[in-house]
This record gives C-alpha cells, sequence and structure tokens, in this order.
C-alpha cells in the first residue's frame, strides 16, 4: 500500500449491512413486543446469522444470508423464550427494508458528482439487496450492487472481493472499501483495497491479520477523504 492509499480511487465500494443500512432497524421499528430483550435480541440475531454464513461455508454448505437471517432470528427468539410467528414474519419483512443511515444519500451523490464510481459488495443475497436499496430509494445511486452469491462464498474470503475487482474492471488499490465491519475491512485490506472503517460506535478495531488505511466515524468524511470537494 503507497503512502496516500486514497490518492487515485476510481470507486468506492460498499459493504452493505451495518454500513449502508442499520440492521438493528428491524427490531427498533418492529420489536416492541419483545419489551427489555428487544437489543438483546437484535445482537444475538445479527450475531447469528454472520457466523452460520461463514459456518456453512468452512463446512462446504453454502447458505446464502437470507437463509441464514431467518435461522438467526429463530435462534435468537427461541434463545429469549418468544415464540411468535406473526412477530417473526414482521422482523423478516423489516429486514427486507432496513432503514438506510442518514447521511448515505448525500454522500453517495457527492462522489458521482465528483466522478467517483459507487458500488455494493454484500454478503447479502441478490434478492435481500434489491429490496434494501429500492426500499431505501437508492437504485440510480450505484453502478453496481454486487453479491457474493455470484462466487458462492462469503466475505471476507477473498474471491468475494476478486468479484468486485473483475465486476467492476478495476485494481485494487483504485477501490476504497467502506465497512461498518472489522471483520470485513481486514478481509478487504488484506485482499489490496484500500480499506476504510466507518467507525460509527466507536468499537475496538479487531486483531485481525489486516486493518484499515483509515477510520472514519460517518461516512459523511468519505468525499474529502478520496478527494472530492463537499
Ligand atoms: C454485508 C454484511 C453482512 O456483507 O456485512 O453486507
Amino acid at each position: 500500500m503507497t503512502s496516500k492509499p486514497f490518492a487515485d480511487i476510481a470507486v468506492c465500494v460498499f459493504d452493505a449491512y451495518g454500513t449502508l443500512f442499520d440492521v438493528h432497524s428491524a427490531v427498533q421499528r418492529g420489536g416492541e413486543a419483545l419489551g427489555n430483550k428487544a437489543v438483546a435480541v437484535s445482537a444475538l440475531w445479527r450475531q447469528k446469522q454472520l457466523e452460520y454464513a461463514w459456518l456453512s461455508d468452512i463446512m462446504g454448505a453454502h447458505l446464502d444470508l437470507w437463509e441464514t437471517t431467518t435461522r438467526g432470528l429463530d435462534f435468537a427468539l427461541a434463545s429469549f423464550g418468544v415464540d411468535d410467528p406473526a412477530l417473526r414474519a414482521r422482523l423478516l419483512d423489516l429486514y427486507r427494508a432496513l432503514t438506510a443511515y442518514p447521511e448515505v444519500a448525500p454522500v453517495l451523490r457527492a462522489l458521482r458528482d465528483g466522478d467517483i464510481g459507487t458500488a455494493i459488495l454484500s454478503n447479502g443475497s441478490p434478492q435481500m439487496l434489491n429490496a434494501a436499496v429500492a426500499s431505501a430509494g437508492l437504485d440510480q445511486d450505484f453502478d453496481a450492487v454486487l453479491s457474493v452469491e455470484d462466487v458462492g462464498i462469503h466475505k471476507p474470503a477473498a474471491p468475494a472481493y476478486q468479484l468486485a475487482v473483475d465486476r467492476l474492471n478495476i485494481e485494487p488499490a483504485r477501490v476504497c472499501f467502506v465497512s461498518s465491519n472489522g471483520w470485513d475491512i481486514a478481509g478487504a485490506a488484506r485482499f489490496g483495497f484500500a480499506a476504510c472503517w466507518c467507525n460509527r460506535l466507536g468499537l475496538q478495531q479487531d486483531r485481525l491479520p489486516a486493518g484499515p488505511a483509515a477510520v472514519i466515524t460517518s461516512l459523511a468524511e468519505l468525499p474529502a477523504l478520496v478527494g472530492v470537494r463537499a
């Protein structure tokens, strides 16, 4: 990586869940019946969604993210003694239409006005991503929406990041990869992208084999980082 990793960026590639879309907005909007369990259910739901994605790959039994999202929710609700099919259905409906963080739309438009391309590279299934992007009104804001289902293995595995290089026809060093997930940033940095961690919650950096070239606390800092005057 050069001393100025973001000096020659052609495209910003975004993780979706946790970076563009608030994964906890489903429970926040539809989980009133969970009462004081709501935060813990949502956290366990997210944990199992990701664990099942990675473990299914390691086992050679790949599950797509919608499957791991539904199985993770079932695990989380059962763990807290909740048996409510109507609640389950509502939470899954809301997961298809997660709230986008408020700065997402203006940042995407500022980047494209500054001739920086925009794309998603997500573990989400194509159906999930299309629904989330459409419900957030962002369908005109990306040059590409890429799902790892096209390579059959989840990030942070290298073939997932290679999908973005192949589809966008771009060398890794000209990609600014943006994620709020430390594991995703580690995978992207190791692959060779200029990795920018959006650390909204002030979390500890994961102790993994690679790390970010930049840390921001809001996507609003991104245009300046890649040389676009906001
Ligand atoms: C994504 C989340 C799962 O790939 O990080 O969008």
